[in-house]
């Protein structure tokens, strides 16, 4: 009898202090005497004080032993929940805190099943399919149980009302309280208006879209209302008539994911405890001045993926002293444009540390809207059209640790830009067009500090100058603090150019034909001596034959004229292609890398495609800045109408450009009464050039295809005018 009791003894021990760490009191009592033989059961994995079967399908509760504090069922099959299954936690009554019944597949569970579990902390029933009648009785037999933490997610299918699941529920010591993927479309505050210590409520991902929080919940600190169906206007936190608000220790707020239009910020301005607020995937079209005043605590705003929407953010939208983190990412908005983007709207967040403008457009000038921002320690661009890298840009961040520029199209940067930069961290240049990196990218002190460095994905010019780069690269990567700078090194950074060191490793790239320097100090002495000698040569003949050489002149003005007069090409894309959405595959991965590994710059839709800008609109105006239009003909495109439209003002432009301007690309057979009038026109004029799927013939259309844009290339100035050169 000694060592039973010393068993227990330990436990308790164990278990006080278990708790005590845990911040959670239980009350535990000796094993009863019919419960010291029970054992951890086959299947379960057991410690002293927790059962697991988890994922094993069982059908019913199995008996378990004394001292059990936690038990996880999750994933099992018991259909009816009731009181004898519950006995078989006989031994546990005392000390079960922690039960989880997730996907055990209940619909029925009796009343009062609870009522022995007098510890119960933790209850986890989500995901099941039980009956609202039987589960309100349930609910409310957990009354006696210091219950902080309830999970009720992805349980009711039925529009059930919050009101009624919570019925018989008191919910005092209730801290913690998810109601997920519900299906809830109306929820009232002051349904849990007797929940007096709730600091976190989830309801993500419900269909609510009446919401009336005029009760309050003064304890709350975390609201996850994302993914729901708030339309139009936020909640309104604050009392219209006071404009104060109950929710007084509101921390965290997620509105992300609804359908809200209007930022009202009289409905949330009094929430002067707000840390982060997230308000991405919203409907919102416009963000007006003062949206956001009176949040004096707020650290975190997220303002992102609204690209479909949002058309303008005014001067003083965002002015928030205690800001830190600001995304303003998948916007798709044009910071070049003052329209758009206001050009002071950052002078008014003297915090700001961190910001995200990911997916939105800065083209040339639009980074001066950023210059104000001191105190950046991270910066985010990627994919935002960045042409340059200034000199001076990063000069305005002292601080800056972390900075991405991934996916632009810097062509080129020296490293001035760099200077002073002496705290970054983290920086990505990667996927951008860079083809002459300079060696060394950035002075020294850049690259003390810097951790990780990633530029891979760019058009390596595989010249006689890459070797100072290669050498610049071992140098670093042989230092031992350094081993792991290059993110992505070698496998991801290759050669672009010249042709025979494509696709060849960066590492590996041996360019011919590389003078050493002994060598290129000696030409660079002798080429100049050399051409100063031919230059006096030709003054002096052209002095002696002046007469004669007007005389030539005179003739070839008006060749001259055409031949050399052209404009400088106002063409942006050497090719538009028109195709079906069906068809996109194709295109992208064939056509087009096919063409990219070409140096064509060719035009498609799902790549440049500018938010916002109406569709027609786009296609005019990039069809006019394509050299060529190519029409991938399928049975899709005649099923599609805007490739028909693509193609009417394709047709249009060749009159002016000449036929030669429309390529027309067959992907598969079309049956000739499935052809619009306008295609069968087409194909009395041009011959299609035929897509086919061995390669053979593949090889012979690519050369066609190419030949075909060569010629075009050549052809036309800009104005259409042919030159002579034809
Ligand atoms: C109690 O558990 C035992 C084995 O652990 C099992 O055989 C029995 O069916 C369970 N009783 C109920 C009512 O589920
Ligand atoms: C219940 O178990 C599932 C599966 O292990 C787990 O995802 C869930 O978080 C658990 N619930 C609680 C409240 O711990
Ligand atoms: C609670 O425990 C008592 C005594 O052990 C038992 O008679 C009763 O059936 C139990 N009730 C439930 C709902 O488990
Ligand atoms: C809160 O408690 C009070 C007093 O017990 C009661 O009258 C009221 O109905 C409760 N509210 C809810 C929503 O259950
Ligand atoms: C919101 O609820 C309160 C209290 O339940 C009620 O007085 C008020 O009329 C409700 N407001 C709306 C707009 O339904
Ligand atoms: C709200 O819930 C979603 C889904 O679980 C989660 O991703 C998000 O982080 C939550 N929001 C907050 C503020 O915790
Ligand atoms: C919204 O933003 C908060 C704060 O950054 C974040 O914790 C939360 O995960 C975000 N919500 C979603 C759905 O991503
Ligand atoms: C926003 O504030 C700026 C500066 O105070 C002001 O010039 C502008 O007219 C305001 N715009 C609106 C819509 O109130
Ligand atoms: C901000 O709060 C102050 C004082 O509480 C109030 O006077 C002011 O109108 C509020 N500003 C806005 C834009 O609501
Ligand atoms: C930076 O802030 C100052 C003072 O607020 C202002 O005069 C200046 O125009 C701002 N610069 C930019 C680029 O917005
Ligand atoms: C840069 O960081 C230092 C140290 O944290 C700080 O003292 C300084 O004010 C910061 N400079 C700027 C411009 O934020
Ligand atoms: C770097 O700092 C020095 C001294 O503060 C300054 O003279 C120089 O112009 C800065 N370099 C650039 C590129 O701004």
């Amino acid at each position: 009898m000694g060592h039973i009791l010393f068993i227990p003894g330990s436990l308790v021990a164990m278990l006080v202090l278990f708790l005590a760490q845990e911040g959670i009191t239980a009350q535990a009592s000796p094993c009863r005497e019919d419960c010291t033989n029970v054992k951890c059961p086959t299947y379960c994995s057991c410690t002293d004080t927790s059962v697991s079967c988890h994922d094993r399908s069982l059908a019913y509760i199995p008996l378990i032993p004394c001292g059990i504090q936690s038990l996880n069922l999750y994933n099992c099959r018991i259909w009816r929940l009731n009181v004898e299954e519950i006995s078989n936690l006989t031994c546990s009554f005392e000390t079960l805190t922690v039960l989880n019944l997730t996907e055990c597949k209940i619909e029925q569970i009796e009343e009062d099943v609870f009522i022995n579990l007098t510890h119960l902390e933790v209850v986890d029933l989500s995901s099941n399919k039980i009956k609202t009648q039987s589960i309100q009785r349930a609910l409310g037999s957990l009354n006696g149980a210091p219950v902080h933490t309830l999970k009720l997610d992805h349980l009711w299918t039925d529009k059930e009302k919050v009101r009624e699941i919570l019925k018989y529920f008191s919910g005092r010591h209730l801290i913690y309280l998810s109601m997920r993927e519900n299906q809830i479309i109306e929820f009232e505050d002051k349904v849990l208006e007797n929940f007096t210590k709730l600091v976190h409520l989830d309801l993500h991902r419900n269909w609510i879209n009446k919401i009336n929080l005029s009760s309050g919940i003064e304890t709350l600190e975390l609201f996850n209302l994302s993914h729901n169906q708030i339309n139009i206007f936020p909640p309104v936190f604050c009392d219209t008539q006071t404009g104060k608000t109950r929710y007084k220790k509101l921390k965290h707020l997620d509105l992300s994911w609804n359908q809200i239009i209007v930022p009202s910020s009289p409905f949330w301005n009094c929430l002067t405890t707000l840390d982060s607020f997230n308000l991405s995937t919203n409907d919102m079209e416009d963000i007006a001045n003062d949206s956001f005043t009176n949040l004096t605590s707020l650290r975190t705003l997220i303002l992102s993926e609204m690209r479909t929407t949002l058309r303008r953010i005014r001067n003083e939208a965002i002015k928030i002293d205690s800001l830190q983190h600001l995304d303003l990412s998948g916007n798709g908005l044009d910071f070049d444009e003052e329209k758009e983007v206001a050009n002071d709207i950052f002078n008014y967040l003297p915090s700001l540390t961190s910001l995200d403008v990911s997916d939105n457009y800065f083209g040339s000038v639009g980074t001066r809207k950023l210059t104000n921002l001191s105190h950046l320690d991270t910066l985010i661009m990627r994919h935002v059209s960045l042409s340059q890298l200034a000199d001076g840009f990063l000069q305005h961040f002292p601080n800056l640790t972390y900075l991405d520029l991934h996916n632009n199209k810097i062509e080129q940067f020296s490293a001035v830009a760099f200077q002073n930069v002496t705290k970054l961290k983290f920086l990505n240049l990667s996927k951008n067009l860079i083809s002459n990196f300079p060696a060394p990218p950035f002075p020294s002190a850049t690259l003390k500090s810097l951790e990780t460095f990633d530029f891979a994905y760019n058009y390596f010019q595989c010249d006689c100058e890459i070797v100072k780069l290669q050498k610049w690269i071992n140098d670093v990567l042989s230092d031992p603090d350094k081993r792991n700078l290059l993110s992505r090194y070698p496998v991801d950074y290759w050669c672009y150019n010249p042709k025979y060191l494509y696709q060849v490793l960066l590492k590996d790239a041996k360019p011919d034909h590389c003078t050493d320097s002994k060598y290129q100090v000696v030409l660079s002495i002798v080429i100049p001596v050399i051409i100063c000698l031919v230059f006096t040569v030709v003054i002096v003949v052209a002095y002696v034959y002046r007469w004669e050489i007007k005389f030539l002149l005179h003739k070839m003005r008006k060749k001259r004229r055409d031949r050399y007069q052209r404009l400088p090409s106002s063409f942006v894309y050497s090719t538009y292609v028109a195709y079906a959405e069906k068809d996109s595959a194709w295109v992208i991965h064939d056509l087009l890398k096919e063409l990219e590994e070409d140096r064509h710059n060719v035009y498609i839709r799902d790549r440049y495609s500018v938010p916002g800008v109406a569709r027609c609109d786009e296609i005019v105006d990039n069809i006019y800045k394509s050299k060529t239009v190519i029409l991938v003909l399928s049975k899709n495109f005649m099923g599609c109408q805007w490739c028909n439209y693509q193609l009417n003002v394709a047709q249009a432009r060749a009159v002016e450009l000449g036929q030669h301007f429309i390529i027309p690309v067959l992907l598969e057979g079309i049956p000739t009464d499935h052809m619009k009038i306008s295609v069968q026109h087409l194909f009395r004029t041009l011959r299609p050039i035929e897509w086919a799927r061995q390669s053979t013939k593949n090889r012979l259309f690519w050369s066609e295809l190419k030949g075909a844009l060569d010629a075009e290339m050549n052809v036309f100035d800009n104005d259409g005018y042919q030159s002579l050169n034809t």
